[in-house]
């Protein structure tokens, strides 16, 4: 939500930030900008849209200097035009924003009471007049900034360059994530360490609510008004290796190819070298849990819903899926003793981090199953699981959710053994099939030929119905979101057993519908439903095994044949065809699968 990067440097700094921006360009493009500082004097180059626009004015317009800040949008307040894209100036005062001010109506009113005239719609430009104001009243940009702070509420964080400062940065983090990376003689500060990469990888984190002074020597870290903290340095495990889409077009590409290592890593980490067995990370491993709550957003709330059918049939454990934006304004009735699990790909979602907090407050302990271990939400849990995606780019969520759903297995297996749920044998071949599924994911993405010609279909469609029971019935709703959010076709996902209360209305033989059907405990329902849906003329695309296929295929569908194996285990190699089907469709209609419209990465807005 917004991509944030600050540079202290001796080489042309401009170059620099637009490389660390095009890392960052996953959390937002609706516009981008810098701002530099040469001899003293501020300098800034803006443009609307993505990355290549600035890129453009930069190419006419080179910016001097070697020390800077820059921001990728994604529009909060304001549209996405040349006069809100960031920096945001005022007087000696340049300032990049990620997140939001909330009490910027109030502060605004107060400036303009003075007679200070603003230039754009945004809540970030409270933020260069105050501290703007506060300098031309004789504070130290320091002064100013720790007087600032205690005024702004909200979740942001935000990086300033001073007129006339050319070996400062300041910088500020609230729930929104920042990151300071040291180098030799340099200093730089970013929303993550992904962005810093290739600059270094000795970085310092910003625990919330502090703030910090960057000078070329080094960086002071505070808090409130002024205090004094020490922040640890430690090495950033990201490599710029790891950040470039190699042969493929898309980061989407390339990272549902990487699906087979993302689960095998995953299981690696999870899975105990020597007893195979998952250890059970805390606050899950206290006996006599009464319930878990999931807290999640998005495609990660799916992998919530599907965890619920494992935590409750293998562990025996009762469990509810809470969407994180509805659950954190709730009263929600949680028993003493309970877990939350907020799980999270980023680790940073606004929504999942309120819930998380809730979840808190409300008595519960909170374990994190997050892909960024130094992420917030991972640092405000009791417990942490990780997987071990590694970088995940395209703003469609992919092997990020396959490994999600790797852990959420092999830690549903470990608790049913604990809880003396699941027998030895049946725990042994369920750790076999989880095993076995790099295997298969790559079998699956052996036949993309198939794929896409089916996707040459879907992609012609104005509205496409998922449908799935039980374990299917998550990855249906997963497989419309996918294809809705990179395609723009009307996609809705539908336990299959509802079909018959409302959404079969919409039938009719311009409507593809997607039908998830393994041959599980619920194939000989979903079989009805295929009748039903042939029965109203509608174009059927059946992801099932070869039993299945055999037994429901016929000529005038499109039958997409996947590896046999255990049906627990399905639903993490259903979600990769549902995946290739939404990517391909994009392909073919010429969307951008990494970078879809009013889209972002890492939702840290509420
Ligand atoms: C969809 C997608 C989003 C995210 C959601 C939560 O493909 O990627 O729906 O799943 O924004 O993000 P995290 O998991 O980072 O909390």
């Amino acid at each position: 939500m917004c991509g944030i990067v600050g540079a202290l440097t001796d080489r042309p700094v401009a170059p620099l930030m637009l490389d660390a921006l095009r890392r960052l360009e996953y959390r937002g493009y609706d516009s981008a900008g810098l701002a530099t500082l040469a001899d003293g004097v501020l300098h800034r180059r803006r443009a609307a849209g993505k990355l290549a626009g600035l890129e453009a004015v930069l190419a006419a317009e080179p910016l001097p200097g070697t020390s800077g800040i820059g921001h990728t949008r994604w529009a909060t307040h304001g549209p996405p035009t040349v006069a809100n894209a960031h920096p945001h100036v005022a007087g000696r005062v340049a300032v990049v924003h990620n997140g939001i001010i909330e009490n910027h109506a109030a502060l605004k009113a107060e400036l303009k009471a003075e007679g200070v005239v603003f230039t754009s719609d945004t809540d970030t430009e409270v933020v260069a007049h105050l501290l703007d104001r506060a300098i031309r009243h004789g504070q130290t940009p320091q002064e100013a900034m720790a007087a600032l702070m205690p005024r702004l509420a909200g979740a942001f964080a935000f990086v300033v360059l001073v007129a006339g400062e050319d070996d400062l940065l300041l910088a500020a983090r609230r729930a929104s994530p920042l990151a300071i990376g040291l180098g030799d003689g340099e200093a730089f500060v970013g929303s993550d360490a992904v962005a810093l990469a290739p600059l270094t990888r000795r970085i310092v984190y910003l625990e919330d609510g502090d703030w910090a002074v960057l000078r070329r020597g080094g960086v002071r870290v505070f808090r409130d008004a002024g205090v004094p903290v020490e922040r640890p340095e430690q090495i950033s495990t990201v490599t710029s290796a790891m950040v470039g889409k190699g042969n493929y077009r898309h980061f989407m590409e390339k990272e549902i190819h990487e699906q087979p290592e993302a689960i095998a890593h995953t299981l690696h980490a999870v899975l105990d070298p020597g007893t195979g067995r998952a250890t059970i990370p805390p606050p899950l491993d206290a006996p006599g849990i009464p319930k878990i709550t999931i807290v999640a957003a998005g495609t990660s709330y799916y992998a919530g819903l599907t965890a619920r059918y494992w935590l409750e049939s293998l562990a025996g454990i009762a469990t509810e899926v809470e969407l994180a934006s509805e659950f954190r304004d709730r009263d929600a009735v949680l028993p003493p003793g309970g877990v939350a699990i907020a799980i999270s790909q980023s680790g940073e979602s606004l929504d999942t981090l309120m819930a998380l907090r809730r979840a808190k407050e409300l008595g519960q302990k909170v374990l994190a199953l997050v892909n960024v271990p130094e992420s917030t939400i991972a640092r405000e849990s009791d417990g942490v699981l990780l997987t071990r995606a590694g970088p995940e780019f395209g703003v469609a969520s992919t092997k990020a959710t396959t490994a999600q759903l790797t852990a959420l297995c092999a830690l549903a297996i470990a608790l049913g053994r604990a809880h003396g749920r699941l027998s030895e044998e049946r725990a042994t071949a369920l750790r076999e099939a989880l095993v076995g599924l790099p295997g298969r994911v790559g079998e699956v993405l052996q036949h993309e030929a198939h794929f896409m010609r089916i996707a040459h279909d879907l992609a012609r469609a104005r509205d496409v119905l998922y449908l799935g029971r039980g374990l299917s019935y998550p990855i249906a709703l997963e497989g419309a979101l996918k294809l809705k959010e990179i395609t723009y076709i009307h996609a809705e996902g539908y336990a299959a057993g509802e079909m018959k209360h409302g959404p079969i209305a919409l039938i009719d033989e311009t409507m593809p519908v997607v039908i998830l059907a393994p041959t599980d405990g619920w194939f000989e329902k979903t079989a009805s439903n295929v009748s039903e849906v042939r029965a109203r003329g509608g174009k059927v695309i059946l992801l099932t095994d070869a039993a299945g296929a055999a037994r429901l295929g016929e000529p005038g569908d499109h039958v997409i044949v996947l590896p046999t194996v255990d049906p627990m285990v399905a639903p993490i190699l259903y979600a990769v065809p549902v995946q290739l089907l939404a990517y391909y469709a994009a392909v073919e209609k010429g969307t951008d699968a990494d970078q879809p419209r009013n889209l972002a990465k890492s939702v840290t807005v509420e």
